[in-house]
């Protein structure tokens, strides 16, 4: 009798005691890298290439990302551009632009210098290679692209090339594209979060003009952006060769592993 008239007391002091925990704790996730706050979904993983109708239409036409794993092994350059002595023999002379952090920081200045110079200095030094490459450059007869791009006119739909080297530990800052994005891996490997398009009412985006936010990818301040919190969103894990197809506007922040 007596255990029966204590059970209320102890439910409203459990109740007490939790009711007090909630209050005091950070929104999940707070000043933890980005996607702290919630498991991830994961993204579809294909072993081909579909046909470029196909392509188009269960990914690109719906915005639906999709790993293509092992895929970058098929190109004739694979080997080639894995290859630091066989990248300065035949390329070294080609000038370029070096980001002077890993971390991005759209504010950084660049450093130019050419292939040469930087393949001596990136697993020594702070520096990331953003380049575009555009023919008449050398290097663009090694340029390959996944037969799912090969439909009618392509080459005028193909809006730019760029191409990222680093010796790894990589961050960008969380951002969306307005083109459609197909991004093959040649060494290492890559994390991308993704957040689905749909959600952009809650997506940070504060320097709207270039479409990126400047939450602190390590380290998200929950309450100075409440909305991540309470965003769901996907992984992709990128191995040696694979190719990931992001669609054109989702949210994405690529992480590179050292
Ligand atoms: C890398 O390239 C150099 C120079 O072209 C070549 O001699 C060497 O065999 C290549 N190494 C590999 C592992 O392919
Ligand atoms: C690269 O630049 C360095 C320093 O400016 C220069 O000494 C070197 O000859 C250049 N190499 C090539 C292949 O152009
Ligand atoms: C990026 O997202 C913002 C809203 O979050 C949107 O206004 C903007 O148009 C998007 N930018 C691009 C390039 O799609």
């Amino acid at each position: 009798m007596y255990g029966i008239r204590c059970r209320p007391i102890i439910f409203v002091l459990c109740y007490v005691v939790q009711a007090v925990l909630v209050e005091a704790g950070d929104p999940p996730g707070h000043l933890q890298p980005i996607g702290s706050h919630m498991p991830p979904m994961h993204i579809e993983e294909r072993n081909d290439f579909p046909n470029p109708i196909e392509f188009y239409d269960n990914y690109v036409a719906p915005g639906k990302p999709v790993l293509f794993k092992g895929a970058a092994k098929q190109f004739p350059s694979y080997n080639n551009w894995k290859n630091d002595s066989y990248l300065s023999e035949v390329y070294g002379s080609m000038y370029m632009a070096a980001e002077t952090a890993k971390k991005e920081d759209r504010n950084n200045p660049i450093r130019e210098m050419n292939f040469t110079t930087f393949l001596s200095l990136y697993e020594e030094e702070d520096i990331y290679m953003v380049q575009y490459l555009t023919p008449p450059q050398p290097i663009t007869k090694e340029m390959f692209v996944p037969k799912s791009l090969l439909c009618p006119g392509f080459l005028e739909l193909l809006n730019m090339a760029l191409l990222w080297f680093s010796s790894g530990g990589t961050k960008s800052v969380l951002h969306n594209d307005s083109f459609e994005n197909i991004n093959c891996l040649f060494d290492g490997t890559k994390e991308l979060i993704m957040i689905d398009r749909k959600h952009k009412e809650l997506v940070p985006i504060d320097n709207m003009e270039k479409g990126y936010s400047s939450v602190d990818v390590e380290r998200v301040d929950m309450y100075k952006y409440p909305t991540l919190s309470k965003l769901p969103w996907y992984i992709a894990n990128m191995d040696t060769g694979d190719c990931l197809y992001i669609p054109m506007k989702w949210y994405h922040h690529v992480n590179s592993s050292l």
